[in-house]
Parts: structure tokens; sequence; C-alpha cells
């Protein structure tokens, strides 16, 4: 398939793994990208810029395929050596930046001058507009119910992506509850050039993430996840758990005098022990209300032609029968 945002990355499907803190390592990028689609390491889940070109450099090693970087920029109050990662970046000789968080302003003159598309994940319209504005070449539009942080608008998909194609004139893609082929194909009717997908990609024989995460998001419904940091103008959409239950109670109980030290516990350098270690009540892990779609674990080729094939079935069979159009009824 051929859309705005293959041509601009080079891939053969519309089809980007975004940035996953503790999940998007080489080994799930480099099997994005193997499978046609566009594979992302998370630059920040590196601890330092070295660590970003080692894993840039070992990615390279397995897929000669386009890759990317995703750079989230953090709460003001927390500063990583962003020019060291993008340094990292522009020398490892990646042509894809995936920013997400705060305004990227600072960083895009160097990452254009270097010659790469970057594409910035926002949760409105207004921030895609700001995107646009400042030279972002393409953006990612994450809805209400995507995994990780969906903003404080609460706009789901189906009014956001329309809204996004009413306003943008630069290529988006639709990401947030995006699984398979009908997420394609819906997408595509909304506007979008592609679709952007997290917590799917989780659940995948290559994510080198523990069984246990992978076999929680399969067992999870869509009635499974939590938002937490509300107050706090941080909110998360998270899988619910022992730990999650213990935050909203805090939360119930300090109500707007919640700070961010009182659920410390619950949300700080928890990553590594559930991805990793797979202890699953460790604290809140990212996680979108797409689980309620994802009934297997597949290999990320097998993921990304299955969703291929579904698009295209829904396109020449499904749809066009509505036209008198379809091969067979
Ligand atoms: C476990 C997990 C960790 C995530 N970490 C990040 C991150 O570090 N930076 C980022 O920009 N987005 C992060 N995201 C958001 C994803 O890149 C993507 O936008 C989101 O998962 C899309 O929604 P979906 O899960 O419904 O597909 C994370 C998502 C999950 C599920």
């Amino acid at each position: 398939m051929k859309t705005a945002i293959t041509e601009m990355f080079g891939i053969e499907h519309p089809i980007i793994q975004g940035g996953m803190h503790f999940v998007g390592f080489a080994e799930l990028a480099a099997a994005v990208s193997n499978a046609g689609g566009l594979g992302l390491i998370t630059g920040l889940t590196q601890r330092t810029p070295a660590d970003l070109a080692n894993e840039i450099a070992k990615c390279r090693d397995m897929t000669d395929k386009p890759f990317g970087v995703n750079l989230t920029f953090l709460p003001a109050m927390v500063s990583p050596d962003y020019p060291g990662y993008v340094k990292a970046i522009i020398e490892g000789g990646v042509k894809a930046v995936e920013t997400a968080g705060r305004n990227p302003q600072q960083v895009l003159p160097h990452l254009k001058e270097a010659g790469i598309k970057v594409i910035h994940k926002c949760t409105s319209v207004r921030h895609a507009l700001k995107a646009q504005s400042i030279g972002c070449d393409a953006v990612s539009v994450d809805g209400f119910e995507c995994g990780g942080h969906p903003g404080e608008d609460d706009v789901p998909n189906m009014i956001l992506l329309p809204r996004a194609a009413d306003e943008l004139d630069i290529p988006f893609v639709s990401s947030g509850g995006q699984a398979d082929g009908r997420s394609l194909v819906a997408s595509l009717a909304m506007g979008a050039d592609g679709m952007n997908m997290g917590t799917r990609f989780i659940a995948t024989q290559e994510a080198p993430v523990h069984q246990n995460v992978k076999e929680a998001i399969v067992n999870a419904s869509e009635l499974d996840t939590r938002l937490v940091m509300r107050s706090l103008r941080n909110t998360e959409r998270v899988l619910t758990n022992g730990a999650v239950e213990r935050l909203i109670i805090k939360e119930k109980e300090l109500g707007d005098k919640l700070k961010f030290e009182d659920i410390i516990e619950e949300v700080a350098g928890v990553y590594p022990r559930i991805m990793l270690e797979g202890d699953m009540d460790a604290g809140a892990w990212s996680c979108g209300m797409v689980a309620g779609l994802i009934n297997d674990i597949p290999t990320c080729k097998e993921l990304i032609d299955r969703i291929m094939a579904e698009a295209d079935e829904i396109i020449n069979q499904r749809l066009a029968h509505f036209q008198g159009h379809a091969v067979s009824a």
C-alpha cells in the first residue's frame, strides 16, 4: 500500500510502532521494520546517549530497512541530556524520529538539518497544528483510547481523526486503539495516511518483554484500563492491577492535594520490574483499551501481513460489495 507516510519514511506498509518505555528496544524495532513497518527504538529507555548509540548500532545489525527513534519530552522538571540523544540519533544515521510530550521545537532544527523526518505525536488538533507550524513533517494523532498519556481533552479517535483531517495540511497517522485491518481501513477513511500502534506490538513474539506482560494484554478486556494522575495533569491510561487500585484510592482520598511524591511507589521506576522481570503488580504501566481486541501473540511479520490482508479484503470485498463491485459477495 502506498500513502504519504510510506513514501515519507521509505516503508512498505503504513504501520508505525510507537515508542514504548522498556519495550522499544532494538529487537522490536528491527522486527517491525523487517516486516515492512516503521520500528522505533525508545530513546529515553537508554540511560545515556552512548547507550542509545549502541542500541542504534545493534538495530542496524538486525535490519537493513529504515527504523527510527522516539524522543519523549518529559515534564519540565526532568531534563535528560536531549542534545546528547539528538547527537546519537544523527551520528547513528537514523532518518526518522517520533517526538512526543512537550513541544519538540528545541531539537527540530538539528534533526531537519540532518535530513531526518520528524513525526510528532500529539493528543489534540491544536497541538497537531502547532507541530505543523514549527516544521514537523507529519503527526501521530493519539486519541483518548490510547495506552500511555492521552492528554487532558478526552477526545476519542472517531472525532479526533476527522477533525485533524479537516485542519492539517501535513500527513498524519492514527494512534490509540489500533489493532487490525479494520483499524487501518477506518483510519484511512477518516483521513489518516497510516496508523501507529503501541499495545498491539507488545503482544508479539519479538517484543523483548516478559511473557507475563504479553499474557496480561491477551487476558485483558477493553474494560481493564484505568486513567491515573489526572489531578496532576499527567493523565496516563494503564492496565489495572493491585498497585493501580492503591493509587486510585490515594487519588480519591487526597483529591487536588495529591502530589507526585504520594504515589511515587506506584509509578516511579517500575517499568524494569514489570517489563523485564514480569512482576505484574509492581506498579502502573501504560496499556490501551485496545487490549480488548488482542487475543494472540504473533510475530511482527504475521501481525503486519494479517493487517494488510484484512485491509485489502475489507476494501476490495466488504466495501466494494456495498457499491456492487465485489469480486465475490
Ligand atoms: C507500555 C507503553 C509504554 C509507552 N511509552 C511511551 C514512551 O516512552 N514515549 C511515547 O511517546 N509514547 C509511549 N507510549 C505510547 C505509544 O507510543 C502509543 O502512542 C500508544 O500506545 C498508542 O495507543 P495504543 O496502545 O492503543 O496502540 C507507550 C505505550 C505503552 C503501551
